[in-house]
């Protein structure tokens, strides 16, 4: 299937859409942008592209001459016990989603051209990525921060974007880049909603249609409790509390984390001052869905 991928014509365009499947080709079309003076925006993604990808891919072909989206579903992120051989996959329906959007490359290696057999070094982030997702996945953020290092280190993108949804990994990915002194402009965008409030995800597949309904409880806590922010409540329990309460009365519903954290260390806050995070991480069934708000 891959080979009858490449290359894609961009539809109403001049510019062909290419398919790199190896570092080295990315590299080199990287090289020759480069000696044209052109600007180069990442959007790193795992596929499964839905409208969250698009309005990432939509901002950096704005702000950016060329942009790369990086399609690799990592598996050093995933734990033993979690969903990357259900993960799911279609790259075709991703290359059209690309293409139309105006990306200039697609970069989908396989998990060999990423990791040597003998892979041993890895980007570890302290103190970030002890709360929240990092609680109960303990080395995804490792495996995060590591693939997302490979994938600048390969691009050297002047700009990357990444979902607000995820917005520890936002926090850590920022805080990555200005520790380790990485020349990379980080753009956080919007979480992006289906009609009725979910949030944008790949995992939302996995749903079937009363777990569909259930899991709206996450995106009505999330309004809840910024609902109450809005109203001048800053007491973090209240308002943990009345999340908390909400997600409860949906009987699908179990709750891994309902946190209310300082948004740039992601230790947890008393008072519900700006930059803070409200985040919630819910399984609905055997899915394990996540939402937030900021202040
Ligand atoms: O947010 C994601 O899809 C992934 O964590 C990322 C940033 C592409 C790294 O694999």
């Amino acid at each position: 299937m891959a080979e009858c991928l490449a290359p894609v014509r961009a539809k109403g365009m001049e510019k062909i859409m290419k398919i790199a499947y190896t570092i080295k080709e990315v590299r080199e079309q990287v090289k020759a942008w480069r000696k044209e003076g052109l600007t180069v925006g990442l959007v790193p993604t795992m596929g499964y592209l839905h409208e969250g990808h698009a309005s990432l891919m939509k901002k950096a072909v704005e702000e950016n001459d060329r942009v790369v989206t990086s399609v690799f579903l990592n598996p050093t992120q995933f734990g033993p016990s979690e969903d990357l051989e259900a993960y799911p996959r279609d790259f075709e329906q991703d290359c059209r989603l690309c293409d139309s959007l105006g990306v200039s490359m697609v970069f989908h290696p396989e998990p060999e051209e990423m990791y040597a057999p003998d892979f041993c070094t890895w980007v570890n982030m302290e103190v970030l990525s002890s709360t929240l997702c990092g609680k109960s996945r303990s080395t995804h953020f490792r495996g995060v921060c590591t693939v997302v290092s490979k994938l600048f280190n390969i691009v050297t993108p002047d700009r990357a974007y990444f979902g607000q949804k995820d917005a520890q990994q936002l926090a850590i990915i920022r805080r990555m880049v200005r520790d380790l002194n990485m020349d990379i402009e980080i753009v956080g965008c919007p979480i992006v909603r289906e009609e009725d409030g979910l949030a944008k995800s790949s995992r939302n597949t996995y749903l079937n249609e009363e777990e569909r309904k259930a899991a709206l409880v996450l995106s009505q806590s999330i309004f809840l409790g910024e609902k109450m922010v809005k109203e001048g409540e800053t007491d973090a329990a209240k308002i943990k509390a009345a999340m908390t309460a909400r997600i409860e009365s949906e009987p699908l519903a179990r709750i891994d984390y309902v946190e209310i954290v300082d948004g740039l260390s992601m230790q947890p806050v008393d008072t519900m001052q700006s930059p803070a995070l409200a985040a919630i991480a819910v399984y609905i069934g055997k899915t394990r869905l996540i939402d937030n708000f900021i202040i």
